[in-house]
């Protein structure tokens, strides 16, 4: 399908992703990102500047749904403050490169970032990185999926969230997104687009096959949980 990329089908695209249809799943077939953590995408990462990309969030009306600092206003579109540079950086890649064309929103971020140029898009993240995660969006009751953060559920060969999105859901580098004040329903949506397989930008299928391996209720329960947790004092 790589070679459809005329106007007309992408605008097409936009209409049936606004039509609120999921039902373009995968059309692509390719990789399932075209990041690779090499030197030289390490380097452009590194190139990152901060006060430029203040500049873009304001004049490139990313704060218009993601806020002036990168924490989102409402429960649905995500806070991108606090997020590994490198996280933010390959899904803007993505968004960019239609590998997150089956989801809903996906092609929403797709004509965003269509004309971003890569260092647009590293200053962008490195500034969003330099921010404080989000402070939590509500109160919740830990204990029920407190243990699939921290350990996991061996029987069903789900890993602990933890050992990849950090300690509460802190993010990790290079691409490990933080969770900890994410707005709930982005987490929701974006596990159960994993469980679908209508996203499918992650290297291994790591969320696809975790995601799966949930009951529609743990993943509504394990958003609650990331939601309400605090570590906007500190960006250790
Ligand atoms: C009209 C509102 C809107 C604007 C403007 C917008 N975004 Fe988004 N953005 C969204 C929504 C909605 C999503 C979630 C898409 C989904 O559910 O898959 C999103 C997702 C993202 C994500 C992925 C977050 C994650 O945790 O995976 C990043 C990064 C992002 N946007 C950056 C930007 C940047 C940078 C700009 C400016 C160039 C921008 N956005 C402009 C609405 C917007
Ligand atoms: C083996 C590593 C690994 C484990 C374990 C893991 N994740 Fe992930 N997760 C990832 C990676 C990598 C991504 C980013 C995928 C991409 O590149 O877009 C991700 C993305 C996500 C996202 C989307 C975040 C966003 O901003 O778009 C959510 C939500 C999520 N994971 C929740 C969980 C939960 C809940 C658990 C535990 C039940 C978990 N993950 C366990 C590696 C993991």
């Amino acid at each position: 399908m790589k070679h459809f990329q005329f106007p007309t089908i992408r605008l097409a695209a936009v209409l049936i992703a606004s039509l609120g249809t999921s039902t373009l799943a995968q059309e692509n077939t390719g990789p399932s990102t075209n990041i690779a953590w090499t030197i030289e995408t390490l380097n452009l990462l590194r190139s990152g500047d901060p006060e430029r990309g203040a500049t873009l969030n304001l004049d490139l009306e990313c704060a218009t749904c993601h806020g002036a600092t990168g924490v989102s206003a409402n429960d649905t579109w995500p806070s991108l403050s606090g997020q590994p540079a490198g996280y933010t950086y390959k899904i803007l890649r993505d968004y960019r490169d239609q590998k997150l064309s089956g989801t809903q929103r996906g092609e929403l971020m797709a004509y965003v970032v269509e004309e971003m140029t890569d260092q647009d898009m590293v200053d962008l993240a490195s500034y969003y990185a330099q921010n404080k995660l989000p402070p939590a969006r509500q109160t919740f009751m830990h204990d029920a999926v407190e243990s699939l953060d921290l350990l996991g559920d061996p029987e069903r060969l789900i890993p602990p969230c933890s050992v990849c999105h950090g300690k509460n859901g802190k993010g990790d580098f290079p691409d490990f997104p933080a969770l900890a004040g994410q707005s709930p329903e982005y987490l929701t949506r974006s596990m159960m687009d994993f469980k679908a397989g209508r996203r499918g930008n992650d290297v291994y299928s790591r969320m696809r096959l975790i995601s799966a391996r949930l009951t529609d209720e743990e993943i509504q329960a394990l958003a609650n949980y990331f939601a309400s947790i605090s570590l906007s004092t500190s960006n250790e």
